[in-house]
């Protein structure tokens, strides 16, 4: 299979390493608006380069992987689809509603397979939460609690051009809030707070919030989310029920450390980044998309999917603005 990446950025290069070590892989072409940067990758990781990203669309490609920046994934995507490529795109598919639609309106219309990258879907742990909740063995669920605490804010032109800490960050765990409860988010009420460097506020933006969900069914979610935990990546979820409660992400890589005399647990380095905590999920994800690419599989996380979880986030953010509880049928169109 001969697979393009388009942008190779933090993940982009990642993803561009994992599918170099995928057996159905043959052959990797990569491109970037920064053209030097993807001539650099390409020579480290032995790929193809092209000097333009609009060339990859015609470069016989079997499937494309997008790792852009946010802003430019909506067109990729659509340019895409419509030269019949099947694609993986990461998350979120674009900054806005607008252009959400505008994806998901192009690929509804061509019979071409999307996946998108909501990795935690193939870890092993938020897999295994969803089996014990599906089997019934917490009961019914009063709480759900999720966490992503990233240990440094990214660069200020990655902020910018990100949509903001909910459609970047928090999209993450309204995502896997779905998934592992199989229920729908009816209603949002945030707090945020900007205590870290200017450009979050510059960008409209905040560095922490904690956001509250109810869930359809009664459950109530926590999401906390920050740019600041310098403890290390703390990305966690708890699900409460009435008969059991269980923990993803609670092995010796938690960053926490207790306050309890003769506790050593957590034992380990703390993760320091979404690479370490995610590397077998990033693996397997790609793994699974190369089977929707060769036509074995279907897709795991599509593009609708993705929309649910945006409506979430931009709940949130209505709700910030506004400081006030918001109802996803407010945002949802
Ligand atoms: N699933 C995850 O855990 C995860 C983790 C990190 C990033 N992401 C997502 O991946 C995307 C990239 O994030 P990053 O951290 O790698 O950002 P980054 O800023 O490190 O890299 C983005 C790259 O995209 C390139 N680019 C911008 N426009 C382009 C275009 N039109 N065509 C080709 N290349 C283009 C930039 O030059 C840069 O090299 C973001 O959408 C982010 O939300 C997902």
């Amino acid at each position: 299979m001969r697979v393009g990446v388009a942008g190779v950025g933090r993940i982009g290069v990642h993803h561009a390493e994992t599918l170099r070590s995928l057996a159905a892989v043959e052959s990797i072409v990569v491109a970037d608006v920064d053209a030097g940067r993807a001539a650099a990758t390409a020579e480290r990781l032995g790929a193809e380069v092209l000097a333009d990203p609009a060339a990859l669309f015609a470069a016989g490609l079997d499937a494309l992987v997008i790792a852009a920046a946010t802003d430019a994934h909506a067109d990729l995507l659509i340019a895409a689809v419509q030269a019949g490529i099947p694609v993986f795109c990461e998350k979120p598919v674009a900054p806005d509603v607008d252009a959400t639609i505008r994806a998901v309106k192009e690929i509804s219309a061509h019979d071409v397979p999307v996946q998108i990258g909501f990795q935690r879907r193939f870890d092993s742990g938020y897999t295994a939460a969803k089996a014990a909740i599906a089997g019934g063995r917490l009961g019914w669920l009063h709480t759900v609690r999720a966490t992503t605490l990233d240990p440094a804010p990214p660069p200020a032109a990655y902020v910018a051009s990100s949509g903001g800490i909910f459609r970047d960050c928090g999209v993450h765990d309204f995502d896997i809030i779905r998934w592992v409860t199989g229920r729908e988010v009816e209603q949002v009420y945030v707090v945020g707070g900007n205590q870290g460097e200017s450009f979050f506020l510059d960008a409209g933006d905040v560095d922490t919030a904690a956001c509250l969900l109810r869930i359809e069914g009664g459950t109530l979610a926590v999401v906390s989310l920050t740019r600041y935990n310098g403890a290390g990546y703390d990305v966690r979820l708890e699900a409460l029920g009435s008969a059991g409660s269980i923990s993803v992400g609670l092995d010796d890589g938690l960053p926490l450390r207790s306050a309890e005399a003769g506790v050593a647990f957590p034992a380990g380095p703390a993760y320091p980044g979404f690479l370490e905590r995610f590397r077998d999920a990033y693996t397997a994800e790609l793994a699974a998309f190369v089977d929707v690419a060769a036509g074995r599989a279907e897709s795991a996380c599509t593009v609708q999917d993705a929309l649910e979880a945006f409506y979430i986030a931009e709940a949130c953010a209505l709700s910030l603005a506004r400081g006030r509880p918001v109802l996803l049928a407010e945002v949802r169109r």
